[in-house]
């Protein structure tokens, strides 16, 4: 027995995995952090024996959207509680999501309203990334330096969606903010007239169906904006990072900037691996458009086919890369409020975009890894080592080691899952994933050394508990 006195709380047997390492040992915690790694720990007030299962960092989900304010009446199911109790159901200890700034109103008010919203709510530990819709020369020189100061050192920037899209020239301020300051920005990339024009010849034609939706956004809107970003990007000289990437063209453009050396990062999501634009809808036999529950799927950019699903596979293998989280979009389906805008059916370009995947998004990789497509230390990376370090979280969040807050999974490999939303625990009233099998799934989750999920039973810590992080400058 070791002289650890006065622990917390051991966990047993653990069989830890890191981005880099694989070893076996108890993991000693006090105070909310991970203070012994070791064989044969003094008791602690709480023991946990971990025989059989994997002790992974807890998941860092870098994009996700909880409670964020919504335009024309639309309003997002998930907030700060119900988003971070999913979230930590399936294994994940961190989320990141948005402030957004609204054209028009300061990016500041932005981020002290989301406070609000997370304030007493959050289950598990948070930061956020910043939206920047209106790059004002306040916003620019003022608000954005000292932003990063205080913590927010990521920030998204749309090139479609009206209310958010930057201008080509709104986009280089920005990037020259972000390379000065040494923050990140993401880029959500696709071309916003091209959606635009093809949008109007759709619905000029009367279709409108939510599988059109795919169509108004083929491969080549997005290509043609991920090269014009990384265009930017090699003009200004900063890093970015393109998110939600759905297939090959975007990828092909990405390992091409990549192999010219240009820090030019990537994020890909579930949906690009499990949902096809069919799941948006199929023709009738009869020749009808296809029905509407395809509205539960339409997210930008939209699923594509089973190829480019492959080529997403290869990508998260061979490096392309870096992260890999849920863009949780939380509507409903059956809800005015939510993928039925206005109480009906609507053409596709109403339909709020995004899907809910926050408590699946680990589940539904780590099946790659059973399946051999990529190793557990790269599933450890992508969904929480890489994430914490590229958005200032790291050591505190990120890896299993002295010091780390004790934000650990008890992992079962072999364990098969059929996902149901009713074992689900965001407020949505759908999962695109409804039905498909999936082996390994978290069973216990500790955040800062206080078990919150127990063998998959949520446990109800106090709303509230998690804490707002402020974030480091990005590590690249
Ligand atoms: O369709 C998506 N991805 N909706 C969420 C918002 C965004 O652009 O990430
Ligand atoms: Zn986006
Ligand atoms: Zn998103």
């Amino acid at each position: 027995m070791s002289a650890d006195n006065n622990l917390d709380l051991v966990i047993r047997h653990a069989d830890v995995v890191t981005a880099s390492d694989r070893f076996r040992c108890d993991i000693g915690v006090r105070g909310g952090k991970i203070v012994a790694l070791g064989h044969g720990l003094a008791s602690a007030r709480q023991e946990v024996d971990a025989s059989g299962l994997l002790a992974l960092p807890g998941g860092v989900d870098g994009h996700c959207h909880l409670d964020q304010p919504m335009p024309d009446g639309l309003r997002m199911a998930d907030d700060f509680f119900t988003g971070t109790r999913a979230a930590a159901c399936g294994g994940t200890t961190t989320v990141i999501p948005f402030a957004a700034q609204e054209k028009g109103h300061s990016l500041k008010a932005a981020v002290a309203d989301y406070h609000r919203r997370a304030d007493g709510r959050a289950v598990i530990d948070y930061a956020f990334h910043l939206i920047v819709a209106d790059p004002t020369p306040a916003v620019l020189h003022d608000e954005l330096p000292a932003l990063i100061r205080q913590g927010y050192s990521s920030f998204k920037v749309y090139m479609t969606y009206d209310d958010l899209k930057l201008s080509d020239r709104q986009m280089l301020e920005v990037l020259d903010v972000a390379r000065q300051h040494g923050a990140l920005v993401m880029v959500h990339a696709e071309n916003a007239d091209c959606i635009s024009w093809l949008t109007d010849r759709l619905v000029g034609e009367g279709r409108i169906a939510p599988r059109f939706h795919g169509l108004a956004r083929p491969a080549v809107v997005e290509r043609e904006a991920t090269h014009r970003a990384i265009s930017f990007a090699e003009l200004v000289d900063v890093p970015i990072l393109i998110v939600h990437v759905s297939g090959k063209e975007a990828i092909e453009q990405i390992r091409w900037a990549q192999g010219r050396g240009l820090k030019i990062l990537a994020e890909t999501c579930p949906q690009y691996l499990y949902l096809t634009a069919e799941d948006m809808g199929l023709p009738g036999e009869d020749g009808s458009e296809g029905g509407y529950e395809g509205a539960k799927c339409v997210c930008s950019p939209p699923p594509r086919d089973p190829e480019n699903q492959a080529a997403v596979w290869r990508a998260l293998t061979n490096g392309v890369f870096s992260v890999f989280s849920s863009d949780h979009a939380p509507f409903r389906f059956d809800d005015p409020h939510g993928k039925k805008p206005g109480g009906k059916e609507q053409p596709f370009h109403h339909i709020p975009n995004g899907v809910p995947g926050i408590e699946t998004r680990l589940p539904l990789l780590f099946d790659g890894v059973r399946r051999g497509l990529l190793s557990l230390h790269q599933f450890v990376e992508l969904t929480s080592y890489r994430p914490a370090r590229l958005y200032g979280l790291y050591p505190r969040k990120g890896t299993i080691a002295i010091g780390a807050d004790a934000d650990i999974v008890l992992w079962d490999p072999m364990r098969k899952v059929r996902i149901a939303n009713g074992n689900l625990h965001h407020a949505v009233d759908y999962t695109p994933y409804e039905g498909m099998e999936v082996t390994g799934w978290p069973m216990t989750t500790f955040s800062r050394g206080e078990m919150i999920v127990r063998n998959g039973e949520y446990l109800e810590p106090s709303a509230g508990r998690g804490k707002f992080l402020e974030a480091g400058l990005p590590e690249l």
